[in-house]
């Protein structure tokens, strides 16, 4: 499972990928205003720093707009994942842009039947929200394994990219569920590496290091 940032905080991004282990990442409209910068350049700074796949999502609500937003969000930089709404508007947009050659990814899905209509109208990944079905006290991982289940029954190749994710443990049951990739906020990402045993070990180790090889 690949593991991406969900954050359009280029400090964030460049901090984590400086570990290796990142592969991606994904913004919205949300995250972007909430970096306060414009989309184009933190998109394009993103995808130089990431060299992977970076959703960029339309804010256009038309087939046809989203057709033309998503060709020029995807002219930004060839690592651009165009992202769509799970519309029926965001279905025509899928089908025409996939046909293009454009990586789409289709996002807010909430059930296995719109993964299903993604899958079939050429998605390159379906981001199902798993933390906003949690929060209304639904299953969240419940979804993941009836998509997981579903693409490998009908032999599907679309990636299920598992968002929303709140928690640790939320990036684990994904990953044992077959997600192909996970998007986290940058606080998720650093708790994956954070452990007190490991903590303590670490301190121990290098204190008895010390006492016996003391500093003459
Ligand atoms: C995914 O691509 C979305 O940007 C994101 O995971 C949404 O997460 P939220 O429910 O925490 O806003």
């Amino acid at each position: 499972m690949d593991l991406y940032l969900d954050t359009a905080e280029v400090s964030e991004i460049r901090e984590i990928a400086a570990w290796g282990v990142l592969a991606g990442v994904t913004t919205n409209p949300s995250l972007i205003a909430r970096s306060g910068r414009p989309l184009e350049p933190t998109i394009k700074e993103i995808c130089q720093i990431v060299q992977g796949p970076v959703s960029a999502e339309v804010v256009s609500t038309t087939a046809a707009e989203m057709i033309a937003e998503g060709r020029r969000l995807a002219a930004i930089d060839p690592h651009v994942v165009v992202k769509l709404p799970t519309t029926v508007d965001g279905l025509k947009a899928c089908k025409a842009l996939s046909d293009e050659g454009i990586r789409i990814n289709m996002t807010l899905v909430f059930s296995a039947n719109q993964a299903l209509l993604c899958a079939k109208a050429g998605a390159w990944c379906v981001s199902p929200f798993l933390g906003r079905i949690d929060d209304i006290s639904w299953e969240g991982m419940d979804l993941i394994r009836e998509i997981a289940e579903l693409f490998q029954v009908q032999n599907l190749s679309t990636r299920i990219l598992a968002a929303s994710i709140r928690h640790p443990r939320h990036v684990t049951q994904a990953a044992m569920l077959g997600a192909d990739i996970a998007t986290m906020p940058a606080k998720v990402f650093q708790q994956l590496v954070k452990h007190p045993l490991t903590d303590l070990g670490l301190k121990a180790f290098l204190e008895d290091w010390a006492k016996a090889n003391p500093k003459v």
